[in-house]
């Protein structure tokens, strides 16, 4: 029997809560969140999922180890916690995954929808044909770049910014830095996507790459996906 995602047992679960929108959260992670004592994570998560949610342990960059160890605290002394995380915590989620883990012990990951998929979706593409890299996280992220600029001749690019310093119009740059002879390839811009605020800017690489250099046009919550040649 396998194991079921959603039940409250030994480990505290890290719920994916999706892109934003109340439509995708799954009801497994209603149901968990619903039945914590305390939930922890990011203001910009909690808030999505507010409504379900009974006391809440806000964490921001800066105090996220504190309240992390405040959250560990609390769950050996016997309380139902639940950690929240935007989209899929498997999807460039690891970093805070890891730091639940170091507070409670052992971690069960819920899949949640991530905006990934919705701006697959969107911009009408193959998820599973897609390379998929993120470049939200530290370093210089070169192994995800090389492997973004040789997947790009063949297959659809599905990439997660990083926000304002590596933004679409540097990915474009860089992709047609090594391939100048892909402008002309069709990219989408997907913005808070599932939010009230969800736009999609249908562009090409070359456009994107006459971008600005330093602002960009876009928000830290964007998907770029490049559609397959
Ligand atoms: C640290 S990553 C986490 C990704 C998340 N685990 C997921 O599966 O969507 C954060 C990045 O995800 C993207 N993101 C998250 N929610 C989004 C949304 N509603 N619309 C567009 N992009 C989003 C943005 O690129 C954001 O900077």
């Amino acid at each position: 029997m396998g194991e079921r995602d959603f039940d409250t047992g030994q480990r505290v679960p890290v719920v994916g809560i999706g892109p934003g929108s109340d439509d995708y959260l799954t009801v497994g992670g209603r149901r968990v969140l619903r039945t914590a004592d305390v939930v922890v994570g990011f203001t910009t998560v909690l808030d999505c999922v507010d409504e379900h949610v009974g006391e809440r342990l806000d964490c921001s960059y800066d105090d996220q180890t504190e309240r992390l160890a405040e959250f560990g605290e609390r769950v050996r002394d016997g309380e139902l916690g639940v950690a929240v995380a935007m989209g899929d915590p498997n999807c460039s989620g690891g970093q805070f995954v890891d730091r639940v883990r170091a507070a409670v012990g052992e971690v069960r990951v819920c899949p949640g929808v991530s905006s990934t998929q919705v701006a697959a979706a969107r911009a009408g593409v193959a998820y599973d044909e897609a390379a998929i890299e993120s470049l939200h996280k530290r370093g210089d992220c070169a192994a995800e770049r090389d492997r973004l600029r040789a997947a790009l001749p063949e297959r659809a690019l599905i990439v997660l910014p990083l926000p304002w310093q590596t933004m679409p119009e540097d990915i474009a740059r860089d992709l047609l830095a090594s391939h100048p002879e892909a402008g002309d390839r069709r990219a989408v811009v997907c913005e808070s996507v599932t939010l009230p605020g969800e736009t999609l800017t249908r562009t090409t690489l070359a456009e994107l790459a006459d971008g600005a250099d330093g602002e960009s046009a876009f928000s830290d919550l964007s998907v770029l996906v490049v559609q397959p040649p």
